[in-house]
């Protein structure tokens, strides 16, 4: 399409100006083609500057989360994010992103939604997705990791979020187990896995990794009660800051993680989440599934699988692998 090829050329100059006719020579349009592809792109929200004598010159890109423009971040990368499905709005990413488990799509698709009417969290929370401020992506996968290798992948994207948003960003969030992404004591971030399987034999078939990061709200994009606990990229650094950016700097770091789950070798990523964990050395609050009775203990270290050991007042070590902890200090601590 003309003016895919166009764009492609602008962006090759870097903000420097092409001439029409340069353009046109090198495409093998008229220069009235060459106009008319312009004036669509501008109403696409890319602005161009039109100077007589000049040419034409990319000036910004819009802020929206097509292929075109996740692509334009995007380096080469071996399975996540090769297939691209993007949409202004669906109910849940990780819902679409599930729907494509029995279809031809290829592993390691992605799925973003501009917004979300029902995006979902963990513990059957609503994830709160108004248009146009967050990344809302899920990724389906298909690679038959062995059972052992389920829990880190949680983990292991939670670190991807963070070294994403290091990239673009120079800060590095913390993670407050198991996999939420936190800056200045707020969740900044959240990741729901659902895993696919097959009925019959109970074999896996996919995993669908839905993670959801805060960009550009304000206080007010938030509802009240979520407003005192979550923080956005433009709240904490104080500028906005690109989405399809990030979301590329975030495919390609799950790509990373999906190609270390492979083989197996998560020793960077153990050490990486070690660091990042914001529970260790702190008092913190257990919270089980259902009913069962709240505790109080010392996060002690993160084990192998990517649990979390406690030490009980009573001085008894065990690992945690499921339910909620709370941690003093953060959104939700309640003595
Ligand atoms: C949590 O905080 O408990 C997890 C939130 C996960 C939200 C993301 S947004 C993209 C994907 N689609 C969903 O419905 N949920 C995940």
């Amino acid at each position: 399409m003309s003016r895919e090829q166009i764009l492609s050329l602008l962006r090759q100059e870097k903000g420097k100006f092409l001439s029409g006719e340069e353009l046109s020579r090198r495409l093998g349009f008229t220069r009235a083609a060459v106009w008319k592809a312009v004036d669509v792109l501008r109403r696409e929200g890319y602005e161009i500057e039109a100077r007589s004598g000049l040419g034409y010159r990319l000036t910004a890109v819009p802020d929206v989360l097509t292929a075109r423009e996740i692509q334009s971040f995007l380096e080469p990368t071996a399975a996540v994010g090769r297939e691209l499905r993007c949409f202004a709005q669906l109910d849940s990413t990780n819902n679409y992103a599930k729907s494509l488990v029995q279809t031809a799509a290829l592993d390691g698709t992605a799925v973003f939604a501009d917004s979300q009417t029902a995006g979902r969290g963990r513990m059957d929370r609503a994830f709160q997705s108004p248009r146009g401020k967050g990344i809302y992506l899920s990724v389906m996968l298909r690679a038959p990791l062995p059972p052992d290798r389920l829990p880190p992948v949680t983990a292991l994207a939670g670190v991807a979020v963070c070294t994403a948003v290091e990239r673009l960003c120079g800060v590095r969030p913390g993670l407050k187990w198991p996999n939420d992404p936190v800056l200045g004591g707020k969740k900044l971030s959240g990741i729901l896995t659902e895993v696919s399987l097959e009925a019959e034999t109970g074999r896996l078939q996919a995993l669908v990794v839905g993670i959801g990061v805060n960009v550009l709200q304000e206080p007010d994009d938030f509802s009240p009660e979520v407003r005192e606990m979550a923080t956005s990229l433009l709240q904490y650094c104080g500028k906005p800051v690109s989405r399809p950016r990030l979301a590329a700097a975030l495919l390609e770091e799950l790509d990373r993680a999906y190609a270390a789950l492979q083989t197996g070798d998560l020793t960077a990523y153990r050490e990486a989440y070690r660091r990042d964990c914001v529970n260790l050395g702190k008092t913190v609050q257990l919270i089980p599934f259902g009913d069962g009775e709240r505790e109080t203990a010392e996060a002690v270290d993160i084990d192998d699988g990517f649990g979390l050991l406690v030490r009980s007042a009573d001085g008894d070590l065990r690992t945690i692998r499921s339910g909620e902890v709370s941690v003093r200090g953060l959104w939700g601590y309640a003595e």
